[in-house]
């Protein structure tokens, strides 16, 4: 795992940006992962305003609530089609869908969708507890795409995109620790103070799945980016 260390998120989005188009123009790229969160933003805002050919490159999105309709403003199938699907068109875009009548099904259905289109970059966001996706602590490190029932951490983070608490889904349908493992490069990106305590227990913390970010240790090609005051706990890296 290397971590990267930068001096603010924009510098953070731009590396991020940078190791993706390299990786796109050498055409490295069939399948991008996805993930949705405030901390991606700017980097998705690069992305639509470079002229990047993706007309070849499927995505696929780490998560989605369960109840949520594509429509709804809280989905993460709107906030995908808002800040890059309407201004970057891939070959196929996908996420989970909350909707499914069979949602187990539906877990069944995307896991095969991810072994059918391995995963070439996985770009993550990390949870204030550690959580990938929404593979929340306690998770094993074996898990599959499954429905998963969000921590109060989780439900008390993300309310502030919701009017009311109570409105918050209590479950999702994310990628498991296993899927999101298996793409071939990892780069997560971190900022602000209240992800600290996360980055440390991920680059620094032993493996154990109360930190579920902290698997990252064991893959091959994972890039932890990071602004220093997300970095703040860190003891023993050094910025590059
Ligand atoms: C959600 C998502 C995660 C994301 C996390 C952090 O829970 N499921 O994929 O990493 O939020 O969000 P933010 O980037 O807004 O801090």
């Amino acid at each position: 795992m290397e971590t990267i260390i930068v001096n603010n998120p924009e510098e953070g989005a731009e590396k991020a940006f940078q190791l993706i188009k390299t990786a796109i123009q050498a055409n490295e790229v069939k399948t991008l992962g996805l993930a949705t969160g405030s901390t991606p933003l700017k980097l998705y805002d690069k992305m639509a305003h470079a002229a990047l050919d993706v007309s070849e490159i499927t995505t696929v999105n780490l998560d989605e609530y369960v109840g949520l309709a594509k429509d709804d403003p809280n989905s993460y199938h709107y906030y995908m089609n808002e800040n890059l699907f309407s201004k970057v068109h891939f070959k196929e875009t996908h996420l989970p869908n909350g909707m499914a009548e069979n949602l187990e099904e539906e877990c069944a259905n995307y896991e095969a969708l991810l072994q059918a289109n391995p995963v070439d970059i996985q770009i993550l966001g990390i949870g204030t507890n550690g959580h990938i996706g929404f593979n929340e602590p306690g998770t094993s490190f074996s898990s599959k795409t499954d429905v998963v029932e969000l921590a109060a951490a989780t439900r008390e983070a993300n309310k502030r995109f919701f009017e009311k608490e109570e409105d918050v889904p209590t479950h999702a349908i994310s990628m498991g620790i296993q899927s999101i493992m298996a793409a071939k490069k990892i780069i997560l990106l971190a900022f602000g103070a209240e992800k600290a305590e996360a980055i440390k227990q991920t680059v620094e913390g032993a493996v154990n799945v109360d930190c579920p970010a902290s698997v990252l240790q064991q893959h091959p090609n994972a890039i932890i980016i990071t602004d220093k005051d997300a970095a703040s706990l860190l003891t023993g890296v050094s910025s590059r």
